[in-house]
């Protein structure tokens, strides 16, 4: 079979334009929001009306009972995970492929970080690896949404309600996402989201958590309020220790500008996703990243898996061909966290201390750990999707990936 020659040997490029840039996030509905909560002469979420409002909007638009604003995902997590009852000497399962948002309110409530594989296919944890990391001493389970591609959360939640564990599903990167149309982060005990700068929607900063759950929700304020409790009485016996997860009204303002623009916004990514995923599919040598029955994506960004033993080269190789065709797609994701981050090695989060790592035993974190995230998240190439592209791109980046994989797999003689 011939092929066309590809732009990094010198051959022409798959596309000269140049690629969409990030579109207008911020406009006057965020204005109009900003003077009205400047205009109630108080920031204070409690005084003014703003948070208020977003919660009350996140709760309608989730189908939640309860929602809360505070000041960042990572806050919305550590939270949800103190209000669950996780503390010291519990082991908390989660993925290894995330943000560090994940990880910091576990080892802060003095748990365990543990560890469970990936499927290779999704990027996301499973009921199966999962269980295969239960212990006595698990309390609870974050589920990472990983893209924006919810993970496969019902068998999940079964698993966590048969053995009294508690499910936190952590949904920074999958605003809107949802299964049977039911959305992300209202299957589990509570939902966690971010409102930094990267996400779907924005607020500078920010996080929100929702649940069905009254008394979670009650406790889940207490946790971002440094134990305050600003309904029942002004008496503060603060019963345990709490941080300042508080967002601000002008935060909510905007937040609630960009929930009112959430649809357009997850509904065209998913969109995109689709053409991309569909196209991927046909193309030999590449794996589109693999949806859970009944999921809705809405694709934060989207990870394409390569088969290496078809196309005989790596991420790093495949990316910088692409890339030469005019498509700017990342070379591999995240190392898993357990790589990453030196505390895990050295076990010195917290100054002079070994805690919380003292408290039990201490998970195999190294290599070899979780050894489908040690190699998929680093053999994938990652697509940028975003609402402002078009059809076009998306048809360029399949022709593109068409070219590359064709003289590739020549190469390699498959
Ligand atoms: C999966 C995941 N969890 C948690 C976070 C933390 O969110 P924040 O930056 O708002 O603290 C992020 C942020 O990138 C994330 O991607």
């Amino acid at each position: 079979m011939d092929t066309e020659k590809l732009a990094i040997d010198g051959g022409a490029k798959t596309r000269t334009q140049a690629w969409p840039t990030v579109g207008k996030r911020f406009g006057e509905e965020e204005l109009q929001e900003l003077r009205e909560a400047l205009d109630q002469n108080t920031l204070f979420y409690m005084h003014g009306g703003k948070t208020k409002a977003f919660c009350a909007k996140l709760c309608q638009t989730t189908g939640a009972k309860f929602a809360l604003a505070c000041s960042s995902g990572t806050a919305s997590i550590h939270a949800a995970l103190k209000a669950c009852g996780v503390g010291p000497g519990d082991e908390v399962i989660t993925t290894p492929i995330t943000d560090a948002g994940t990880v910091v309110g576990i080892i802060y409530e003095g748990a365990i970080p543990v560890f469970a594989d990936v499927d290779p296919a999704s990027y996301n944890i499973t009921v199966d690896t999962i269980a295969a990391r239960y212990t006595s001493r698990t309390r609870a389970v974050v589920v990472v949404h990983l893209q924006g591609n919810p993970a496969d959360i019902k068998p999940i939640v079964d698993f966590c309600r048969v053995r009294n564990l508690r499910l936190v599903e952590d949904c920074a990167q999958a605003w809107g996402a949802k299964v049977d149309g039911q959305w992300v982060g209202t299957f589990g005990d509570v939902g966690c989201f971010s409102l930094n700068d990267f996400k779907h929607i924005g607020a500078g900063d920010g996080g929100a958590i929702v649940t069905n759950d009254e008394g979670l929700y009650r406790r889940a304020w207490l946790c971002i309020d440094k134990c305050y409790d600003r309904v029942r009485s002004s008496a503060r016996g603060l019963p345990f220790c709490a941080p300042n997860y508080r967002i601000t009204e002008l935060q909510s303002a905007v937040a609630i500008a960009q929930l009112g623009k959430l649809d357009r916004i997850v509904s065209r990514r998913n969109e995109l996703g689709r053409r991309l995923v569909d196209g991927l599919g046909k193309i030999d040598g590449l794996i589109p990243s693999k949806e859970a029955p009944g999921a809705y994506p809405t694709w934060w960004f989207h990870l394409i898996g390569l088969d290496p033993a078809k196309l005989g080269a790596n991420a790093k190789v495949l990316g910088d061909a692409m890339r030469a065709e005019g498509i700017p797609c990342g070379s591999g994701y995240v190392a898993p966290v357990y790589l990453q981050y030196e505390f895990f090695r050295t076990q010195a989060a917290f100054n002079h201390s070994t805690w919380p790592f003292s408290n039990g035993p201490v998970p195999p974190y190294g290599p070899g750990y979780c050894p489908n995230a040690e190699r998929v998240a680093l053999e994938c190439l990652n697509f940028p999707l975003n609402q402002w592209l078009s059809e076009q791109e998306i048809d360029d980046t399949l022709a593109a990936a068409a070219k590359v994989t064709a003289a590739f797999r020549k190469r390699a003689g498959r």
